[in-house]
């Protein structure tokens, strides 16, 4: 996944291109590149690493023009090199572009272009689209003609933005996000809306298979500065212009060192504002699952887990099986899906390669479709039948925290409601929130000595039952993701299957432990301290058996909502004992848009 941004308009762009490309550095970071257009050339610089690296190398800021764009990348085609930054050029340097996705027929497009004599420089998917664009438009065509040419030909993903040296700018998007911002005097086209949030918050979100003509001309008035096209039909469609609720106070650091401890800390609210739902959203969502003839849960990763959590929940308190399937697996589920199937999505990003084809699938068979996602204006959202946003404002570490406990509080909230107990499942969530402030205030203090402690150990096991199997899963994942150990989560009694020959003196294990579960789940903890390991409980109330004693207040059926929270601290102060990059840890992208 890369981060894009195009922007038109009288200032200078580099300014703001650099500062548009910094908030999407989430999205990717091995490699940056800005070009900009001054006396109808293009001037661009580019270079493998991380943003403020390369600026500080090459400096950004002395490029000329007020139309330019700008890329961050995770590269998926093509090795991190200088020459596969983004932008790209096509050959007579008269088109620049940048993109996110990929080009799934850029191999035949590549030899059908080279046979005319064009020289490809890079090793990237994405040169196919200069390239091609140039190529068109030496056979007469005119820039708009051309793009869309190239937009009819290449198969796969994108979000671009093309520019040529006359200054005429085209976006497109495809499987890949992609969203105006709609200035006074000046358009950005970015992947995401902090991007531009600072100067503006009038968007319009592009669809798959449009492109948008960014057209400034004379006019003041950049409302009327763009012109929307399909890309099968090339009929011009007519775009709504939204606002943006939330602030990009939201969407920036403050005071805090990283966004993973500001989105933690922001838990204190964000899980009482998911569930502020609309109550005949709800009560839409409720009759959804109760009539569905087969409920399917989906998702990925962190989300995932969360799915698999609201299996226990859905089993207890509905008394109602839903199927929960990992989204890149779904399609080995085709043939239990009709029309009165209703699938839900679970999603931070709503932009996931896994669960939009999971999602499609779903659709393909006439199933209902449901959404719970945090971005508004995602490629799920509009998907899916029906959204349920998560309301947890921009999450921007490469980590899910905050979404997380958001995914579980609604996920609680709908088998409350579908067992017809909606107040009691509110109840739950808010006793539960009444905990949070505590919890987090006491994880960041008391977690840090013990993450310098363990943060040289090579793995970590995490085992809970029932409820706690969940957070065990999704604690494991948050260890591993940032501060690289070896983690894994287990259901209590699978340790004893194999795993627990790997237990030797020393070795971690976190045991999750809830009221119901606590006996069995002791026995395992037993079971390893008898190999010498090392016990940290996360408990209401210590034991003789934990080595370190993490309290976490019993909240019933809320418990995973308390429960992950420390674990995503010490996950937090593993990685800074390791001085690593707690933000964009390496390999991983926010959202995963390859399948
Ligand atoms: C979570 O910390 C991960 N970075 C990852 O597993 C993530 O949850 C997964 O890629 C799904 O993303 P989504 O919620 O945006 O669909
Ligand atoms: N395929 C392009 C590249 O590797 C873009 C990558 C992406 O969007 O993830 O450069």
């Amino acid at each position: 996944m890369c981060g894009i941004v195009g922007y038109k308009g009288k200032r200078k762009a580099c300014n703001i291109l650099l500062e548009c490309i910094k908030t999407l550095e989430y999205r990717g970071y091995d490699s940056v590149g800005i070009a900009t257009l001054a006396n109808d050339q293009f001037q661009i610089k580019k270079d493998i690493g991380k943003i403020d690296e390369v600026h500080n190398k090459l400096n950004f800021l002395t490029l000329q023009g007020n139309l330019g764009v700008a890329h961050t990348r995770w590269s998926t085609h093509g090795g991190v090199t200088q020459i596969n930054a983004h932008p790209h050029l096509s050959q007579d340097k008269k088109v620049a572009v940048v993109h996110n996705g990929i080009v799934e027929n850029y191999q035949e497009l590549k030899h059908e272009l080279e046979k005319h004599g064009i020289k490809f420089i890079s090793q990237t998917d994405t040169e196919i689209f200069p390239q091609y664009i140039s190529y068109s438009m030496k056979q007469g065509k005119s820039f708009k003609d051309a793009v869309h040419e190239t937009l009819l030909r290449v198969e796969g993903s994108y979000a671009i933005v093309a520019v040529n040296v006359s200054g005429e700018m085209i976006v497109a998007r495809n499987g890949s996000p992609l969203v105006l911002g709609i200035g006074k005097d000046e358009i950005f086209a970015a992947s995401d809306v902090p991007a531009f949030l600072e100067h503006t918050n009038k968007v319009v979100y592009l669809d798959d298979e449009e492109y948008a003509v960014l057209d400034l001309g004379n006019v003041v008035d950049s409302s009327k500065n763009y012109e929307v096209y399909n890309v099968k039909t090339n009929k011009k469609i007519k775009k709504e212009i939204k606002t943006i609720t939330w602030t990009l106070e939201q969407a920036k650091k403050g005071n805090y060192p990283h966004f993973m401890l500001k989105e933690i800390t922001e838990q204190k609210e964000t899980i009482k504002k998911a569930i502020e739902q609309d109550h005949e959203l709800i009560a839409k969502v409720t009759d959804a699952i109760k009539n569905a003839h087969g409920v399917f849960f989906v998702g990925c990763g962190t989300s995932y887990h969360a799915c698999v959590s609201a299996s226990y929940i859905f089993a207890h308190v509905a008394k109602r099986h839903v199927n929960v399937v990992l989204a890149s697996e779904f399609r080995n589920h085709e043939n239990f899906l009709k029309k009165e199937t209703l699938v839900v999505a679970v999603s931070q990003s709503g932009e996931t390669a896994d669960l939009l084809d999971a999602v499609k699938t779903a659709k393909a068979h006439g199933c209902k479709t449901i959404a719970i996602v945090n971005v508004m204006g995602s490629t799920l959202t509009r998907l899916c039948d029906t959204s349920v946003m998560m309301n947890s404002g921009p999450e921007i570490c490469v980590l899910s925290t905050k979404s997380y406990t958001s995914q579980l509080a609604l996920l609680l909230l709908f088998a409350y409601s579908s067992a017809g107990r909606l107040e009691d499942g509110k109840k739950i969530i808010n006793s539960a929130c009444k905990h949070v402030d505590k919890v987090i205030d006491v994880g960041l203090e008391k977690l840090k000595p013990l993450a310098e402690k363990l943060h040289k150990q090579h793995d970590f096991f995490l085992i809970g039952r029932d409820l706690a199997y969940p957070s065990a899963l999704e604690g494991a994942l948050k260890i591993k993701e940032v501060s690289y150990i070896h983690a894994e989560g287990f259901a209590g009694a699978e340790l004893k299957h194999g795993t627990i020959a790997l237990i030797e003196k020393g070795v971690p294990c976190i045991a999750l432990i809830t009221k119901s579960t606590r006996k069995l789940i002791l026995s395992n903890a037993m079971e390893v301290k008898a190999r010498n390991g090392y016990i940290i409980g996360v408990s209401d109330e210590n034991n003789e058996v934990f080595d370190y004693f993490i309290q976490v207040p019993a909240a019933g059926d809320a418990d995973p909502i308390l429960m992950i929270i420390p674990l995503q601290i010490l996950a937090y102060y593993l990685a800074l004992a390791k001085g690593l990059d707690v933000d964009k840890p390496r390999n991983l992208a926010k959202s995963v848009v390859v399948r």
